[in-house]
């Protein structure tokens, strides 16, 4: 709708993904060892978590760019890749390769192999240089985005360190990442988290079976000031975002699936796509799982479209869980 695109976010949005990729996403009858399995529906995506946010940010009408480490070769076909996309995007040159991911739908069961390959080594010049861009940045930010896994050769605490620098320029960080990192970014203290159950549970070490469980674990990261928001992605059972006042609760909306990549990255860049345009936590979650449904929509790395985000966020029921 003509409304969403006038809405201007309020300043910019930089996302900054440590480990980018070339998504390959293809299909073949069927997944069978030794014989040659002739593909069809190639695509390349570019991809990675904060590139992904990047995409559906930019179809969305934000002002976002991305930022990330870029390998010799496989690094300019990302950079081509978000070009061609209309993604603005800022490559930082490093001495090893890219990586690439690569899909594979099997058509007889409707199957989805993902394959992911490893990534390049980073240098510590080239690390620091993603938070030094931050440092840097003149122009004002509103938020920055840290997103996906981190290569080999950077520190676990690479994410608090662009939580810090997002801070000293005013901007709050958004975060998506897991494990060792995650709970570093975590003790530094930042705007929006969002793990998944299984993110959640490696960083609490508890089992969290029941909703009471995954309430109280998201409210006392709040409560402990490790982040404003926890929105905790549950995949077919919806999700819950837990602010200081309120709890609120969304089921998944029922759909047919076509494929689960990128419906983190979805989910993370719908939702902020609300909190950057003010509007309230009960539609930034609708927004967010709206976002999470519509890139279950197509297959390989398609991501969300506005138009289907916005149809499905009218569908969500959002209520509020009772404060623990
Ligand atoms: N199987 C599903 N059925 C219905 N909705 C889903 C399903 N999987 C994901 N979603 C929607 O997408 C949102 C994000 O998905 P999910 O919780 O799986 O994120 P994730 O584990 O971070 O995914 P990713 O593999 O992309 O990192 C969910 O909150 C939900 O709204
Ligand atoms: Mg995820």
């Amino acid at each position: 709708m003509a409304a969403s695109r006038s809405t201007q976010t309020r300043g910019a949005i930089l996302t900054v993904t440590p480990n980018p990729a070339i998504d390959v996403s293809t299909a073949t009858q069927a997944v069978t060892p030794e014989h040659k399995l002739r593909c069809t529906d190639v695509r390349r995506d570019p991809g990675g978590g904060g590139i992904n946010v990047a995409r559906v940010l930019t179809r969305f009408g934000a002002r976002c760019t991305a930022l990330y480490p870029a390998g010799p070769i496989l690094g300019r076909l990302l950079r081509e890749l978000l070009d061609r996309e209309g993604v603005p995007n800022i490559a930082l040159d490093i001495a090893e390769e890219t990586r690439e991911s690569f899909t594979v739908l099997e058509r007889a069961s409707g199957r989805e192999f993902r394959f992911v390959l490893p990534g390049p080594q980073l240098e510590p010049g080239e690390w620091q240089a993603c938070i030094d861009f931050v440092d840097r940045h003149a122009a004002p930010l509103d938020f920055v985005v840290g997103s996906g896994s981190l290569p080999a050769g950077v520190p676990d605490d690479f994410f608090a360190r662009l939580a810090r620098a997002a801070r000293e320029r005013g901007a709050r960080l958004v975060l998506d990442t897991s494990g060792p990192p995650l709970a570093a970014a975590l003790e530094e203290g930042i705007y929006l988290v969002k793990p998944n159950l299984r993110e959640l549970r490696e960083l609490t070490g508890e089992a969290l079976e029941t909703e009471d469980d995954w309430t109280h674990a998201a409210q006392a990261l709040v409560h402990a000031g490790r982040a404003e928001l926890v929105a905790l992605s549950l995949g077919h059972r919806g999700a819950l975002l837990a602010a200081r006042e309120q709890c609120l609760r969304a089921p998944a909306l029922p759909v047919e699936i076509a494929s689960t990549v990128g419906a983190g990255d979805s989910f993370v860049a719908a939702m902020l796509w609300r909190l950057a345009s003010g509007s309230p936590l009960v539609e930034a979650l609708a927004w967010g799982v709206a976002g999470g449904t519509a890139a279950l929509l197509a297959p390989g790395t398609r991501l969300a479209f506005e138009d289907d985000t916005r149809r499905l966020a009218g569908q969500v029921q959002v209520c509020a869980l009772p404060e623990r």
